[in-house]
């Protein structure tokens, strides 16, 4: 027998290490739970920016000066094209009552651009046949939102058109 060790109780190195391995397996597998979740939020965080992009992404809104007052269509709805940083866009501006309400051109489906049909008074999208009534509500086809309504105003006779970017 070793000097200083009791008979029927084993080495005590060996019951140190073995407490030791335990903190070890302890500690390890708190650490590899830790990381799993930690991947497991960012998975779901990468997953929810792809599955939301425009609500994550659009914080905050811009005004651009898209036309004159003297523009805004006295009834029914006007193509507005104005230049933004050097790029053509379009928006449609539409008497609603005694206001006015602009109606992004993007279809709700994959993104198109619809154009306004006057003769049917609506809008119509190119790539899978989305139409729209004259309020943007969607009358037919795969679109599953009414066309998004841009807020605007009207100061010192120009008009503003809010995007979100
Ligand atoms: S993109 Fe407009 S109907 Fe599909």
């Amino acid at each position: 027998m070793t000097p200083g060790r009791t008979a029927g109780t084993g080495p005590p190195e060996a019951a140190q290490h073995g407490k030791l391995g335990m903190e070890r397996r302890d500690f390890l597998k708190i650490l590899v739970q830790g990381i799993l979740v930690l991947l497991s939020t960012l998975a779901a965080v990468t997953a929810a920016i792809f599955a939301y992009p425009a609500r994550i992404r659009q914080k905050t809104v811009q005004f651009i000066d898209v036309s004159s007052e003297d523009e805004l269509p006295g009834r029914g709805i006007k193509r507005v094209v104005y230049e933004e940083s050097g790029r053509k866009s379009i928006v449609y501006l539409a008497r609603e009552g005694d206001s006015y309400v602009a109606f992004s051109p993007v279809c709700t489906h994959l993104g198109c651009l619809v154009s306004y049909n006057r003769s049917q008074n609506r809008f119509l999208c190119p790539c899978h046949g989305g139409k729209y009534d004259a309020s943007g509500r969607v009358i037919e086809g795969p679109p599953p939102l009414p066309l998004t309504r841009l807020p605007m105003k009207v100061e010192k006779g120009r008009v503003f058109v809010g995007f979100k970017v």
